[in-house]
């Protein structure tokens, strides 16, 4: 269990490495992830950097749903501000981000790649934000990043469905901005970093907080709200059996009360 850092020249390189569990982030990942993106602050010979996944299946599946199971409402809370902390660490780290999204971005998964300034996928990619099932709602952004970079329309889809989004929708969707095969992901993830990493380091570093600027302008209203709401669902009927069932492979039956 683990999160890599490896740092080559200008660019970086962070990698999610819990494949076991399909690299979803319980505590002990959330907060190496933080610790990563705050060290890469302070490492100004860093231009750009690279998330992605260990292995061939996933960039991360989510938040630990076994770590979730049985939150109470206040745990929930933690939890979700927990998870709202690693992806400010990401959005907000000087240096341009790129997700390279190598398999599945379900969840807390998909919501880290929201928080990235720049989304390529390989064409094995899938996107979703499943916790509705679960008897959550998402809980790390992805109200508010999806919303704003696909729309309310389709957010809404995807949110209130759970419905699982493949590379090529993806791209269509305009939640990656390219699609390739997952053996020339690294290497295309590397090329686009290195067109970043060549211009002005301050202008890029200004460049992107600008970009933030012009779609995030009320973000944190929402934020907080959603952080509310998360953590209200655990403890739920609902969340203890959306994430039991989960639990025991089995389907979720969610009641009316
Ligand atoms: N949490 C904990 N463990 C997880 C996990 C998660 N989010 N996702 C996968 N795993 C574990 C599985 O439990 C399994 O472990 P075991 O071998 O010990 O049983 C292992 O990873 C492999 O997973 P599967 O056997 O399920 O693999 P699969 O190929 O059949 O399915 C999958 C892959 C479709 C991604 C499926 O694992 C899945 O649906 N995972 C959950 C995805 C999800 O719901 N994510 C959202 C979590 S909630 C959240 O993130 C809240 C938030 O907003 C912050």
């Amino acid at each position: 269990m683990a999160v890599d850092v490896r740092i080559g020249g200008a660019l970086a390189v962070v990698t999610l490495n819990r494949p076991e569990a399909l690299n979803a982030f319980d505590g002990g990942q959330i907060e190496r992830v933080v610790e990563a993106f705050r060290s890469l602050k302070e490492h100004r010979e860093v231009r750009a950097v690279i998330l992605t996944g260990s292995g061939d299946r996933a960039f991360a599946a989510g938040a630990d749903i076994k770590e979730m199971a049985e939150l109470t409402e206040a745990e929930g809370l933690v939890f979700g501000r927990r998870g709202h902390v690693m992806a400010s660490a990401i959005e907000t780290l000087p240096q341009p981000v790129i997700a390279a999204v190598n398999g599945f971005a379900l969840g807390g998964g998909c919501e880290v790649a929201l928080a990235c300034d720049i989304r390529i996928a390989s064409d094995r990619a899938v996107f979703g934000q499943p916790e509705v099932g679960l008897g959550i709602p998402p809980g790390w952004g992805g109200t508010q990043r999806l919303t704003r970079l696909v729309g309310p329309g389709l957010a809404a889809e995807l949110i209130l469905t759970g419905r699982r989004v493949k590379a090529d929708e993806a791209l269509r969707i305009g939640l990656v901005n390219a699609v390739y095969p997952a053996d020339e992901l690294m290497a295309k993830a590397t090329e686009l970093a290195q067109a970043i990493a060549k211009n002005g380091p301050a202008a890029v570093r200004g460049a992107k907080r600008l970009v933030q600027l012009a779609y995030n302008g009320q973000q944190g209203a929402g934020l907080e709200t959603e952080l509310q709401l998360f953590g209200r669902a655990f403890g739920t009927s609902e969340q203890r059996e959306g994430m039991r069932a989960f639990l025991d492979k089995r389907p979720a039956v969610f009641s009316d009360d």
